[in-house]
């Protein structure tokens, strides 16, 4: 496994599909979930661009905690209530938000931010997190990467999940 990872790809399907497999390959055979975590918002924070946060919060079965991220120190604890984290985790679907300022209950963590996507992680039935995107360009997330980034969630939900 080489951990000099480059992507080349210009469209975004063939993007998200390179960050994949460069995923799957780096947390193959590794069962610790936070260290699949740190190589994961690393990877996704070299190869997708114009994000200024890119990182996992953990469910501990009440709330969301801050997991492993690059970008800017954020909010520690969020109630599957609030934000919108929460929202995702707690319907267990993707948030992909155009305007972080008119969506009700959105967090601010670092006040660039604009849009944002969130994506559940499931493995099996349990609900093990959810990673987190955040633009400070509006509207930056299109249907594309929603379902580039749910893929690749999909394809290493076990990993993240320590399994
Ligand atoms: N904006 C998120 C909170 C997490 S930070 O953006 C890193 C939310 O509303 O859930």
């Amino acid at each position: 496994m080489s951990y000099a990872l480059t992507f080349t790809a210009t469209e975004t399907d063939a993007l998200w599909a390179e960050a994949a497999d460069a995923a799957e390959a780096l947390v193959a055979g590794e069962p610790d979930a936070i260290a699949n975590m740190a190589n994961v918002a690393a990877l996704i924070w070299q190869a997708i661009p114009d994000l200024n946060w890119a990182g996992f919060y953990r469910f501990d079965g009440e709330e969301l905690v801050l997991g492993p991220f690059q970008g800017k120190a954020a909010c520690i604890r969020i109630p599957l209530d609030k934000g919108v984290c929460g929202a995702a985790a707690r319907l267990r679907a993707s948030q992909r938000v155009e305007d972080v300022h008119a969506f009700p209950g959105h967090i601010a963590c670092d006040a660039a931010s604009r849009s944002e996507l969130v994506v559940p992680i499931v493995a099996g039935d349990r609900l093990i997190g959810v990673l987190d995107l955040d633009s400070p360009r509006p509207g930056r997330f299109a249907a594309e990467d929603q379902v580039g980034a749910e893929a690749l969630v999909a394809r290493i939900a076990a990993a993240l999940a320590g399994a």
